[in-house]
């Protein structure tokens, strides 16, 4: 029995048979928590009974050596899929987590914007791979969420992630420039919005790497707060060392060290995401 099997206390999973959300982690800025927060958040959601695919859409495959997952293991990639070669289903790889799987990605991913050119349904290729993946498939993979983990820029890849989504989860480090760039990505939201994907919405802003001893980090919260009220989650994840030490060991952090503090936030952070999704759910 695994440390996950331990918090399982029941299933709690997604009404909606059939149909996962989908959950888009996207910022243009690198290094602010959009793959440790696909790994954790997506261990968190599996641990609370979710049935959760990672969608691995960045060329540094991060998140796949993150969940441990070995390189000669990718021999079918979100390339693969993206390129049209391959069903989704065929990228896809069982973690040590229970009810956590990822489609796992290799550098040919960078490749994919040339390759695809001005072919009419590049934008759809992952929206069309996603569709499909609970469908016709024995036995079903019936997965009640699915995270993608976007490149960090704003091209074709990212593009795909937002219309395939359902919603936009954005992790924003607690650093001095932290606003600077989410107009971007807001407006950005909105082109996909307007041209791709109407139903598009802005699942949170998730604040990262919080240090309490930092007062530049205190004043961070302040402003963004301020700035994008009720989208900011209540959680955030602290600065913790723990964190950063889990993906040398192909570990989430959850795995690697259930009591750290940062386990605790990323716990936390899903059952807002939860919560959240019962709000969305009602008023829409
Ligand atoms: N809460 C945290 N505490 C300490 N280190 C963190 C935390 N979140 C992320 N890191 C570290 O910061 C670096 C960048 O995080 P990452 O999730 O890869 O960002 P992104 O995917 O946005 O580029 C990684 O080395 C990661 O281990
Ligand atoms: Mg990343």
């Amino acid at each position: 029995m695994t440390v996950i099997d331990e918090i399982y206390q029941g299933d709690r999973a997604n009404s909606e048979p059939g149909r996962p959300r989908i959950i888009a982690l996207a910022n243009q800025k690198g290094g602010v928590g959009k793959t440790t927060t696909a790994i954790n958040l997506g261990t968190a959601l599996a641990a609370i009974g979710e049935r959760v695919l990672i969608v691995d859409l960045d060329p540094q495959g991060n998140a796949s050596t993150g969940l441990g997952i070995d390189r000669r293991d990718r021999n079918t990639s979100t390339y693969d899929v993206l390129a049209g070669e391959a069903p989704l289903r065929d990228a896809v790889v069982a973690t040590a987590v229970p009810r956590l799987h990822i489609a796992a990605s290799t550098m040919d991913l960078s490749g994919l914007e040339l390759e695809l050119g001005h072919r009419g349904d590049r934008a759809f290729r992952l929206r069309d791979a996603i569709g499909v993946l609970n469908k016709d498939i024995d036995p079903p993979l019936d997965y009640t969420y699915v995270l993608i983990d976007c490149p960090p820029s704003l091209n074709l890849l990212t593009v795909n992630a937002m219309a395939a989504a359902d919603a936009i989860l954005v992790p924003l480090q607690c650093e001095f420039f932290a606003l600077e760039g989410l107009s971007q990505l807001l407006q950005t939201v909105e082109q996909v919005r307007a041209n791709l994907n109407p139903s598009l919405t802005i699942h949170g802003i998730v604040l990262t790497m919080f240090d309490s001893r930092n007062n530049l980090s205190s004043q961070v919260v302040a402003d963004v707060r301020q700035f994008m009220g009720k989208k900011v989650y209540d959680t955030m994840i602290p600065r913790n060392v723990r964190i950063s030490e889990a993906p040398s060991y192909g570990k989430p952090v959850l795995v690697y060290d259930l009591k750290c503090v940062g386990s605790e936030a990323y716990l936390k952070l899903a059952t807002e995401v939860i919560q959240r999704e019962r709000e969305l759910r009602t008023t829409h």
